[in-house]
């Protein structure tokens, strides 16, 4: 489909932190989990909150949360730019809907206004990636960051491989997912008429016939899902923070 023409709009960051978290196994949930002695949902807003090219911050949180989440990591850690919580919602995409809801009602819903969906789980994206995202989805409407698989991947059913795509052709998804508000809003709206199964924004873009494109990312920007992703998050900073010492 054309895309009219970019414009310097500054980004919106929706940060879906709505999961329940059961593969981490913790009775806290892995959104409020300690890293470095600051909770994983309060690293990940720090990457957006004083970037120059985002306008506003929306984290996504259960309901439940809310008290505790404004508490503890909105004024504990004082961010500038979250606009507001938003209620997540049952799957991920009910709550990155709930989030676009809650940023048409701002004044955010210009047509070429880009919409940045990044997991709450993903505290080690680089924000000096950002520009380059930001241009192609100002290019091209549409741009996720991405790294190529560096494993074989096997498609099983029941137990059994039923097929074995050329990893060379094989990407795995991070975030930020980034689109054009009309995109990102016409996919969903697309997505309540035919429940297109997905597990990120870019699938749900895809099957309602845009283009995609894939910026190349960093082995770093890992999903916290499980102990031992919160273990490699803790030697990354580590690492990151012997350097710069
Ligand atoms: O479960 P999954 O790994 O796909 O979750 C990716 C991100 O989406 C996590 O940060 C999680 O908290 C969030 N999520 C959400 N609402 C849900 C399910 C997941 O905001 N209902």
């Amino acid at each position: 489909m054309p895309t009219p023409p970019s414009s310097d709009l500054k980004a919106i960051v929706l940060i879906p932190a709505a999961g329940s978290g059961r593969r981490m196994g913790t009775a806290i949930s892995k959104q409020y989990l300690q890293l470095h002695g600051k909770p994983l949902l309060a690293h990940t807003i720090a990457l957006f909150d004083q970037h120059p090219l985002v306008e506003a911050i929306y984290p996504i949180v259960p309901e439940d949360d809310s008290d505790y989440c404004r508490r503890e990591i909105l004024d504990k850690y004082r961010f500038t730019r979250v606009r507001r919580l938003v209620t997540g919602g049952k799957e991920r995409q009910d709550s990155v809907r709930n989030g676009l809801k809650a940023l048409a009602e701002d004044g955010y819903d210009q047509p070429e206004r880009p919409i940045l969906i990044h997991d709450g789980a993903r505290p080690l994206f680089n924000p000096n990636l950002l520009p380059a995202l930001l241009d192609d989805i100002s290019a091209g409407g549409a741009c996720i960051v991405a790294v190529p698989a560096k494993d074989t991947i096997k498609q099983v059913i029941q137990g059994q491989i039923v097929a074995s795509p050329l990893r060379d052709q094989l990407w795995q998804a991070q975030t930020p997912q980034g689109f054009r508000f009309d995109i990102l809003h016409k996919a969903f709206q697309q997505q309540d008429c035919n429940s297109v199964p997905a597990t990120d924004d870019a699938a749900l873009v895809a099957a309602a016939g845009y283009r995609v494109r894939v910026l190349a990312g960093e082995d770093r920007n890992i999903k916290i899902t499980t102990p031992a992703d919160l273990l490699i998050a803790t030697a990354l900073l580590d690492s990151y923070q012997e350097k710069s010492a």
